[in-house]
C-alpha cells in the first residue's frame, strides 16, 4: 500500500500511529518539560521512523494533576509547550511529510481549574452553574455513595458549602454533566475547533463513562456488576446512551473532508466495543487485550482472531498496542519474572509494585518486545506505538518519591507507584544534561542507562531495536493491504500467518528453535540459527 494520501477517507484502516506525550518528547525552550516546537524539531526523526500519524497526548493548559488529561481550556495550548501559532506550524509540517495528527480529546471531565467549574463553585447549590457537573448533598458528614475513584479513595469531593461532587479520576478532575445540552453543545464546537485547524482525527479519553445513571439512592460499591458482566447497565459506565453522543460527533467528524477519524478509549468487554467503533459513532476503538495478555501463544492466537471477527462485523478495522502512557514499558513487562498477567494487575496496567521491586530481566524483556512488535506489524489494522518503544526503552523503576508526579501514587498514599516510570523524556543522544531531551534538565529524572537506549546510540546500527523498527515498517509500508490474514498452523506454541501477497509472519513462543518454512526472510527480530528460527523470535517471509 502507498502511504495514506490527504484524501483518503480509510487513512486511518491500516495506519501506523505513533503516540507523543508533548511533555516528555523534545523541550525546545529548556524549561525540563517538552513542548511543540520541540516536536517540530523532530519531525525529520518522525518522517525516517516511518509512522502514517501522530497522536499527541493533551497539550492544553493544565494544573497536570494528571498529566494532562485535566483540562482547564479545551481550545488552546500550554503556554509552557507553546502556542495555537506553533500548533499550526506542527500541522503544516506533519501534513508536508504525509502524516496525520490525532488529538486526545478529554470529555469525561474537566479540570477544577475550568472556567465551568469555577463558576461552580462560586455559585450557591442548586443554581444552574451547578448543573454542568455532578453535584450532591451527602448524608451528614459521608459522601453520597461509597464508590471508589479509579486513581483510589472516594470518588467525591465536598466543596466549602458543604455540597459533593463526582470525580472518577482524581478530585482535581471533575465530571461533566453529559445530560446538559452546554456540555453537548461545547465538545462540539471543540471538535470542529481543532478539526478546522487540520486534525486528522481524536483519540478519545474514557470514551465509555461520559453518560451515567445517577438514579437515588445510589447502589453500593459491592452492588455494582463487574465490568466484564455490565453488559449496559452500570451506572457509571458503558451505557448504551452514550452512543447518541458520538452519533453527534459524527456527524461534526463527517462535515470535513476527508472525515476525521476518531479512536475510543473504552474499557468495555469485547463484545460491546464494537458499538463505539461502529460508522455512524467514533469508527474505531482501541483494543488493549494484546496489552493484557502475557507472553502466550494461547493467548495471542484467542486475542487476535476475536479482534478481527469483530473488526469484521462492524466493517472497523482493528486496532493493536502494547504500551502507551498509562501502562508499564512492554520491554519491561516481558521481562518480569513469572509474572502471569505480565505486568497487568487486577486492571491497572500502570503498576510495578511499590513494595519489593521485581527483577526486570531486560534482555529477555527486550527480546521478545522485540519479536512481539513483528508480529503487531504484520498484522491487519491499526498499530498504535508508544515513543521510546521503537528503542527498546525499559520503564524507569527508581524515580524517587519526590519527583513522582502520577494522581495514583498519591491518592493510594504510595501503595501504588503510578505511570511515571514510562513517561520519563526519552533519550535522544548518548549523554548530556538531558540526554539531547532539552538543555535545562528533565521534570521526570533519567537514569544513568538511559544513554544506551538513546536516538544518537542506535542510529545506523543495524541490529538496534531502532534499526528493527524502520525496517520493519518500511517493509510494512509496502505490503500491508486490506483485513485478510490466513492461518498456518503447526506446532501449538508457533504463531504462524499468510498476508495477502504472500507475507507471511511467523513466531516462536516455545523454549526450542523451530525450522522456518521454505520462503525468503526478509526481517527477523533476533538472528537466526541457520534455517530456524529461535526461541521468542519473529520473522517475516515473502
Ligand atoms: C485515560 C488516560 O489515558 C489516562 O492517562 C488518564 O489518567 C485517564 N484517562 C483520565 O483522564
Amino acid at each position: 500500500m502507498t502511504s495514506p494520501q490527504p484524501t483518503d477517507a480509510d487513512w486511518w484502516r491500516q495506519a501506523v500511529v505513533y503516540q507523543i506525550y508533548p511533555r516528555s518528547f523534545a523541550d525546545s525552550d529548556g524549561d525540563g518539560v517538552g513542548d511543540l516546537q520541540g516536536i517540530l524539531s523532530r519531525v525529520p526523526y518522525l518522517i525516517d521512523l516511518g509512522i502514517d500519524a501522530v497522536w499527541l497526548s493533551p497539550f492544553y493548559p493544565s494544573a497536570l494533576a494528571d498529566g494532562g488529561y485535566d483540562v482547564d481550556d479545551y481550545r488552546n495550548v500550554d503556554p509552557r509547550l507553546g502556542t495555537l501559532d506553533d500548533f499550526g506550524q506542527l500541522v503544516e509540517a506533519l501534513h508536508a511529510a504525509n502524516i496525520k495528527l490525532i488529538v486526545d480529546i478529554v470529555p469525561n471531565h474537566t479540570s477544577d481549574r475550568h472556567v465551568w467549574f469555577q463558576e461552580a463553585l462560586e455559585a450557591q447549590p442548586g443554581t444552574p452553574a451547578r448543573d454542568r457537573y455532578i453535584f450532591r448533598d451527602g448524608e451528614g458528614d459521608q459522601p453520597p455513595s461509597d464508590w471508589d475513584s479509579i486513581f483510589g479513595g472516594s470518588a467525591w469531593a465536598q466543596t466549602p458549602d458543604g455540597q459533593w461532587y463526582l470525580h472518577l479520576f482524581a478530585a482535581e478532575q471533575p465530571d461533566l454533566n453529559w445530560a446538559h445540552p452546554e456540555v453537548r453543545d461545547d465538545f462540539l464546537t471543540t471538535l470542529r475547533f481543532w478539526s478546522d485547524r487540520g486534525v486528522d482525527g481524536f483519540r478519545v479519553d474514557v470514551a465509555h463513562a461520559l453518560v451515567k445513571d445517577l438514579t437515588e439512592p445510589f447502589k453500593s460499591k459491592t452492588e455494582l456488576p463487574r465490568m466484564s458482566e455490565s453488559n449496559g447497565v452500570h451506572p457509571l459506565f458503558d451505557r448504551d446512551e452514550v452512543h447518541e453522543i458520538y452519533r453527534d460527533w459524527r456527524k461534526v467528524l463527517n462535515e470535513y473532508d476527508p472525515p476525521r477519524s476518531a479512536v475510543a478509549e473504552a474499557f468495555v468487554p469485547a463484545a460491546r466495543r464494537a458499538r463505539y467503533a461502529s460508522a455512524d459513532g467514533l469508527g474505531q476503538a482501541f483494543n488493549f487485550d494484546l496489552l493484557q495478555a502475557n507472553w502466550d501463544y494461547a493467548k495471542f492466537r484467542r486475542v487476535i482472531e476475536e479482534n478481527l471477527a469483530l473488526a469484521d462485523q462492524n466493517g472497523s478495522s482493528s486496532t493493536w498496542v502494547f504500551s502507551n502512557h498509562d501502562v508499564v514499558r512492554h520491554a519491561t513487562r516481558y521481562g518480569l519474572p513469572n509474572d502471569p498477567t505480565g505486568g497487568w494487575q487486577d486492571g491497572k496496567a500502570w503498576l510495578l509494585s511499590n513494595g519489593t521491586e521485581p527483577t526486570v530481566d531486560v534482555e529477555l524483556g527486550l527480546r521478545r518486545a522485540r519479536a512481539a512488535i513483528m508480529l503487531m506489524l504484520a498484522l491487519p489494522g491499526s498499530a498504535y506505538l508508544y515513543q521510546g518503544e521503537e528503542l527498546g526503552l525499559q520503564e524507569v523503576g527508581e524515580l524517587p518519591a519526590a519527583n513522582l508526579q502520577d494522581p495514583a501514587y498519591f491518592r493510594s498514599k504510595g501503595a501504588e507507584k503510578g505511570r511515571d516510570g514510562c513517561r520519563v523524556p526519552i533519550p535522544w543522544t548518548v549523554g548530556g544534561l538531558s540526554f539531547g531531551f532539552g538543555t535545562g534538565g528533565s521534570h521526570l529524572l533519567q537514569p544513568k542507562w538511559f544513554g544506551q537506549y538513546s536516538v544518537e546510540a542506535q542510529d545506523g546500527v543495524a541490529e538496534s531495536t531502532l534499526s528493527l523498527y524502520r525496517k520493519a515498517l518500511a517493509v510494512r509500508r509496502g505490503l500491508q493491504t486490506a483485513n485478510e490474514l490466513t492461518w498456518n498452523d503447526g506446532v501449538d506454541w508457533v504463531l504462524h500467518f499468510t498476508r495477502p501477497g504472500g507475507w507471511q509472519s511467523i513466531t516462536n513462543f516455545g523454549e526450542a528453535p523451530v525450522e522456518l518454512p521454505d520462503a525468503a526472510v526478509v526481517l527477523s527480530s533476533s538472528p537466526l540459527e541457520g534455517a530456524k528460527l529461535p526461541a521468542d523470535t519473529t520473522a517475516w517471509l515473502i
